[in-house]
C-alpha cells in the first residue's frame, strides 16, 4: 500500500464508540500509519469515564458524527444494539459509508439496511460481527459468491467455547468455570447472550444471508446453550472420544434456502472443531468444488475485532461492497420436518412426551428424568419447547445426526382409529 501524499490523502473516520473494540482499532491505525487512515472524531457516551487520550479527542454527540461531510468513513462499535441501529440507519440515509461490528443489530435488521443502502446509495460492511478476525462474511459472500455450499458449520462464541474448554480440561463444573472466564475477561457479566447461544445464533443468521441467500428472523433459529451442562454431560462425550462444542450449523434444503440451528453437539476427534479450544472460533465450509475449507482465528477482542473492522476499511476505501449473489435467486423451500438425533439429559417425563423422542425404528422412549437418553426429536418440537427446556435445567446436545420426520407408530395408530 503507497504511503498517503498531499496527493494521496488519509482517510477520515468518525469513530462511535471507544470500547474494547473501538480501542483496539485506534490503536492498530496508531501502529499502522501507512494505512493511510486517520481517526478524526470519537464519539462515546458517558461524560464522565476516564480515557486513555486526552478529554479533548472526545465528544458526546454521536449524531453530530453522521452530519459531517469531512468525514470519509464512519465506524460503529457502540454496545447498544437499538441505538447502533438508528445511528447507522441514519447514516445510511445520507449515502454514507459504514462499518459496524454489531451482530445483534445486523441479524435483526439485515432486509432494512439492504434496502437503505439500495435506496441512498451508501454501503454497509461487518465482517467484525462474526467470527472477529476471521474472513468468512467477505469470503462467502465474494469467494463463494457462486458456489453451491454443502454446509457452513462453526463455534461462533469464544466465551462459552472457552467454558467448555475449562470444563473439560479441569474438571470444574459450569459455575467455576463461567466464574474464571469472566475473571478473564472472556464472558460478560451476563453471561446469557453467549452462554444461552444468543450471539452465536446472530452470526448464523448474518452467515445464512451470504452463504444461502436467507434473510431470517433470528427468532425462527433455534439456539440451545451450555447453561444446563454438568460435568456428567463432559464425562459422556469423552467416553466416547468426542467433545461437546456449541455448533452453529447451516444445512441447505434441496428446493432452496437452508436449515439453520444452533445447538450443543457432540463432536468427534475427526472434526477440525475438536480442537478449537478455549476463546476461540472455528467456521467449517463444505463447498461443492472446493471441497473443505477450515478457518480457526480470534472471535473477539480489541485487536482481532479491530484487524477485521481495519480490513473493512481497506474494503471500503476500494469500493467493495458486499454482492449478495445469492439472495437474488434464493427460492426458500418449505423446509422438511428434520429430525436431529440428540443426547437429552435431565428432561422430566412430561417434557420428553411434548418432544416426541423417537428411538432409530419410529418408537417412542422415555426416560427416568435425570438419566441421559440418545434419540430423535423434531427440530421443530425442539424449537417450540427451547423455553421449557432451559427452565427444566434440561441439557440437550446434537449428535449431527439428522433424518427426515418418521410417522410415529403410537400417532398412525390413532389415525388410522379415526379413520
Ligand atoms: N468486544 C469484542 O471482542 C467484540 C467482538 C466482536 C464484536 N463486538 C461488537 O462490537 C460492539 C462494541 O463492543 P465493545 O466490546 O467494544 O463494547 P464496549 O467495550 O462496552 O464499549 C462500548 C462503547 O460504546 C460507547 N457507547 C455506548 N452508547 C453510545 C452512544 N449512544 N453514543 C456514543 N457512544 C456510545 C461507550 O461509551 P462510554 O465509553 O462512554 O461508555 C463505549 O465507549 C458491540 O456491538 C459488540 O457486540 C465486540
Amino acid at each position: 500500500m503507497s504511503k498517503p501524499s498531499s496527493t494521496n490523502p488519509r482517510t477520515r473516520i468518525g469513530l462511535i464508540g471507544f470500547g474494547c473494540v473501538g480501542q483496539g482499532l485506534f490503536d492498530i491505525l496508531e501502529r499502522q500509519p501507512e494505512s493511510g487512515f486517520e481517526v478524526k472524531r470519537i464519539a462515546v457516551k458517558n461524560p464522565t469515564k476516564l480515557r486513555p487520550l486526552p478529554a479533548n479527542r472526545f465528544e458526546f454527540r454521536a449524531d453530530e458524527l453522521l452530519h459531517d461531510a469531512e468525514l470519509d468513513i464512519l465506524v460503529e462499535v457502540i454496545d447498544d444494539a437499538a441505538e447502533a441501529f438508528r445511528l447507522v440507519s441514519l447514516a445510511l440515509r445520507q449515502g454514507r459509508r459504514v462499518v459496524t461490528a454489531n451482530k445483534a443489530m445486523v441479524a435483526r435488521h439485515l432486509p432494512e439496511l439492504l434496502q437503505l443502502q439500495r435506496e441512498f446509495g451508501g454501503t454497509l460492511l461487518y465482517e467484525a460481527a462474526v467470527c472477529g478476525s476471521i474472513p468468512v462474511i467477505r469470503t462467502l459472500d465474494s469467494y463463494f459468491g457462486q458456489e453451491p455450499l454443502r454446509s457452513v458449520s462453526g463455534i461462533f462464541n469464544g466465551s462459552s467455547n472457552y467454558v467448555l474448554t475449562r470444563m473439560s480440561e479441569g474438571g470444574s463444573d459450569y459455575a467455576e468455570a463461567l466464574a474464571e472466564a469472566q475473571a478473564q475477561g472472556f464472558a460478560e457479566t451476563d453471561p446469557t447472550l453467549d452462554m444461552a447461544a444468543f450471539d452465536p445464533r446472530s452470526k448464523a443468521v448474518i452467515l445464512a444471508a451470504h452463504a444461502y441467500g436467507l434473510l431470517l428472523n433470528p427468532d425462527d433459529v433455534l439456539n440451545l446453550g451450555i447453561e444446563n451442562i454438568s460435568p456428567a454431560d463432559i464425562r459422556y462425550a469423552a467416553e466416547r472420544g468426542q467433545k461437546i462444542k456449541v455448533v452453529a450449523s447451516l444445512q441447505p434444503l434441496s428446493g432452496g434456502g437452508a436449515t439453520v440451528f444452533v445447538t450443543p453437539q457432540l463432536v468427534p476427534a475427526d472434526s477440525p472443531l475438536y480442537d478449537v479450544e478455549r476463546e476461540f472460533n472455528g467456521v467449517v465450509v463444505e463447498a461443492e468444488f472446493a471441497g473443505q475449507h477450515f478457518w480457526r482465528g480470534r472471535g473477539a477482542g480489541g485487536h482481532p475485532t479491530g484487524s477485521a473492522v481495519l480490513a473493512d476499511l481497506v474494503a471500503l476505501r476500494n469500493g467493495f461492497r458486499y454482492q449478495y449473489d445469492k439472495l437474488s435467486g434464493a427460492t426458500v423451500a418449505e423446509a422438511p420436518e428434520l429430525e436431529l438425533e440428540v443426547y437429552l439429559r435431565n428432561a422430566p417425563e412430561g417434557l420428553q412426551h411434548a418432544l416426541g423422542v423417537t428411538n432409530e425404528s419410529g418408537e417412542i422412549i422415555v426416560a427416568a428424568a435425570p438419566e441421559g437418553v440418545l434419540g430423535y426429536i423434531s427440530l421443530n418440537k425442539l424449537h417450540k419447547h427451547r423455553d421449557a427446556l432451559r427452565a427444566a435445567a434440561t441439557f440437550v446436545a446434537q449428535t449431527g445426526k439428522t433424518r427426515q420426520a418418521v410417522a410415529q407408530p403410537t400417532q398412525l395408530a390413532t389415525e388410522l382409529v379415526a379413520e
